[in-house]
């Protein structure tokens, strides 16, 4: 179960990525930040510490330099959009979708699959963990109040 949703998560980011390619714009680069930065969180402070095989760890140093690289591609971005270099925005994206999608295959056929192995109560309670991470948009009001 749990590999399913950080799979689709993935498909969610790289969405995001083929969104902001087709129509650049800093409210797109700042849905993927948060999905990014979210999604990384997770995996590095919660998930990753759950994998007890230490065959694993070589990967998970590797996915988390990954990690980084993708960091900085993105700060980079960040910072050509607000100096409105708009195609230097969509190349950096470009190189940040290449790592993304060798990344995301990776963690698909290893870590992802040890945490799979855990028992269905496990696995729901990883999930609830990023649910209690989740911020809801800084603009966002409750029915009642909007
Ligand atoms: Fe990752
Ligand atoms: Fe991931």
């Amino acid at each position: 179960m749990i590999s399913l949703i950080l799979t689709l998560d993935h498909r969610r980011l790289e969405g995001l990525v083929e969104d902001f390619l087709a129509n650049p714009s800093l409210s797109l680069y700042t849905m993927m930040w948060k999905a990014y930065t979210n999604h990384i969180y997770w995996e590095e402070e919660i998930l990753f510490k759950k994998i007890t095989d230490t065959s694993f760890l070589a990967i998970i140093r590797s996915l988390e330099i990954e990690h980084g690289s993708m960091w900085i591609l993105l700060k980079q971005t960040e910072e050509l959009l607000k100096s409105n270099e708009i195609e230097g925005a969509k190349d950096k994206i470009r190189e940040f979708m290449r790592v993304l999608l060798e990344h995301d295959g990776a963690e698909e056929g290893s870590v992802y699959q040890f945490l799979e192995s855990l028992s269905d109560e496990e696995q729901a309670k990883l999930v609830l963990e990023d649910i209690e991470l989740a911020e809801p948009p800084s603009d966002w009001k409750c029915h009642a109040i909007t």
